[in-house]
């Protein structure tokens, strides 16, 4: 995969911002390219560089039927020439995701829920590396230690832009979290000078603590529970808030990880968590691929 893309950071103006004296500059991460989009990017090149480095011709990884992780990775391997191989949560569906896995090139396994959910059981990946030897498996979501230094290159990005924003510092970052492992980049980039917080897409007893935990250790970051019930469950409030922050911010939303966690933001803001003139990076991580099923 070539040289990252560089995402624009540009200030986020809404009123319960205003009203906190909280500023809010969005690094548009999904921006960086129409289909590669988000941190998925980031999560991919270091596999992707392991992968060559051990002479393998493609990525093999695992995700649901509107996994972003799967619709990047797909559309990676289409774009820069390498096989891709998909193993999916379930029975074999058609959502709008799978349509475009398939047209991406991306060869297709239905584990079934019970089998999906021995994932992470010793010799999992066994099987798959007898039948595909040639691809180099990634972890779900992009998780692991290569998708995390992956994603410490988005520290730079916002950096090199802050002059451009009037800023000549900023007080902490913000974003989603599915499995944790883009926070856990940014925790290793900052090394200490600036907290990260993250807002928690997935319930509670989902892993991200315990992930973050084994790739960076305890300091440096803050979780928040931002799932509203559950994993991509949209309520109408939620459904409210997406469309104001869309029409006041000019920013695409979508609901399953960057409106939780711009609400989950809104929350914190509003109980006082950030003093004024607090200064705040936050990463749209993407996803709006998944617009299309979330929000139908
Ligand atoms: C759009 C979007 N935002 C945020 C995340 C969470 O990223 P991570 O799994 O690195 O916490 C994901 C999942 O990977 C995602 O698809």
């Amino acid at each position: 995969m070539p040289c990252l893309p560089i995402a624009p950071l540009q200030p986020l103006r809404l009123d319960w911002l205003d009203d906190a004296g909280v500023e809010v500059a969005v690094l548009r991460l999904d921006l960086i390219d129409p289909l590669i989009s988000g941190n998925k990017w980031f999560k991919l090149e270091p596999y992707w560089h392991l992968a060559q480095a051990r002479g393998r011709s493609g990525l093999i990884s695992l995700g649901g039927a509107y996994s972003n992780h799967l619709h990047a990775l797909a559309a990676a391997g289409l774009r820069f020439g390498f096989e891709t191989v998909g193993l999916l949560r379930g029975h074999p569906q058609v959502t709008p995701t799978v349509m475009d896995l398939q047209a991406f090139g991306m060869q297709l396994h239905w584990l079934g829920y019970a089998g999906y959910r021995q994932r992470h059981a010793p010799g999992f990946w066994d099987t798959w590396t007898e039948q595909y030897p040639q691809l180099y498996p990634v972890p779900e979501g992009g998780g692991g230690a290569p998708g995390a230094q992956g994603c410490a290159a988005i520290v730079a990005q916002a950096r090199a832009q802050l002059g451009e924003l009037g800023w000549d510092d900023y007080h902490g970052w913000w974003l989603a979290c599915g499995t944790g492992t883009t926070l856990a980049g940014l925790v290793l980039a900052e090394a200490g000078a600036h907290p990260v917080y993250g807002a928690m897409a997935v319930p509670p007893g989902h892993g991200v603590v315990e992930n973050v935990e084994a790739l960076v250790g305890t300091g440096g970051y803050g979780l928040f529970e931002a799932s509203r019930g559950g994993f991509a469950k949209v309520d109408e409030a939620l459904k409210q808030f997406l469309a104001e922050s869309e029409a006041a911010s000019r920013v695409p939303w979508e609901p399953v990880y960057t409106a939780k966690a711009l609400l989950a933001l809104q929350a914190q803001v509003e109980t006082g968590l950030f003093k004024r003139g607090t200064r705040i990076v936050f990463v749209h991580t993407g996803g709006l691929q998944g617009r299309r099923q979330a929000l139908a």
